[in-house]
């Protein structure tokens, strides 16, 4: 990835939470409207999972990855055509990042601290270039700390499930089903916190929003109308 010094910095808006609080569609929504960038920050550790898994490393092994291993593994960012794209030796990764594989084993990668440090460089330089919305746990956090403006999404448990599964295009959920789901998410919930590098924690100077009772798009307009208050937009 290389970082064009011509480009004009602007500003950076990130939006962190729990699992389902609906950040990634949040912010690619945020983004589209300003003509910012949108950096999917867990996108890029469900890339070094793939990596690994098609590698065919054996998670035990993921504990003594050292820095070089993950400059080896082939992950890559291209910044071409305004878009963030996350590839495996050059070739775009989209649904594989989504797989049932993929998300059960991401956890466990995004709490290794060699991973962590090795993806925070990235996020860095992207964060360079500024105009970019930025989702993920740790955005305000730890990646971008003087951003502009921080959001922390949050919802009931409930509204994550069925959102989740929505997305998973399950049409008329039962409550079964949002049971499981609502489990699942839970424990998702608890890895991310209490894992020991970089845990999902709100940002003290972010704006908590609880979108369990909003639509999408209250919520999206609710993002822009702060996004309109930074000067630089
Ligand atoms: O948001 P997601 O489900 O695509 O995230 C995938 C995994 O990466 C999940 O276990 C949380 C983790 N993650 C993280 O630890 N830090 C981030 N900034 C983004 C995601």
């Amino acid at each position: 990835m290389s970082v064009d010094s011509d480009i004009v910095c602007g500003p950076i808006i990130t939006i962190d939470g729990p699992a389902g609080s609906g950040k990634t569609t949040t912010a690619k929504e945020l983004a589209s409207r300003l003509s910012f960038r949108h950096l999917d920050s867990g996108a890029l550790y469900r890339a070094i999972t793939y990596a690994l898994v098609k590698e065919g490393i054996p998670p035990e092994r993921w504990i003594s990855l050292v820095d070089t291993d993950l400059d080896n593994i082939g992950v890559n960012v291209s910044l071409e055509d305004a878009k963030i794209g996350i590839c495996l030796n050059g070739e775009p990764l989209f649904s594989e990042l989504r797989t049932t594989e993929v998300t059960e084993c991401v956890p466990v990668v995004a709490s290794l601290k060699v991973v962590r440090e090795w993806l925070l460089g990235i996020q860095r330089k992207i964060g360079m270039l500024g105009n970019l919305v930025a989702d993920g746990r740790d955005m305000g956090a730890v990646v971008f700390p003087e951003a502009d403006l921080k959001i922390f999404l949050v919802a009931d448990l409930e509204a994550r499930a069925r959102r989740r599964l929505l997305q998973n295009f399950v049409v008329s959920p039962s409550p079964e089903e949002i049971m499981t789901e609502a489990k699942i998410i839970k424990n998702r919930d608890f890895t991310d916190t209490a894992r020991e590098f970089s845990p999902l924690r709100r940002p003290k100077d972010s704006f908590e929003l609880d979108t369990t009772s909003l639509s999408f798009e209250e919520q999206v307009s609710l993002i822009l109308s702060m996004a309109e208050d930074l000067t630089t937009i």
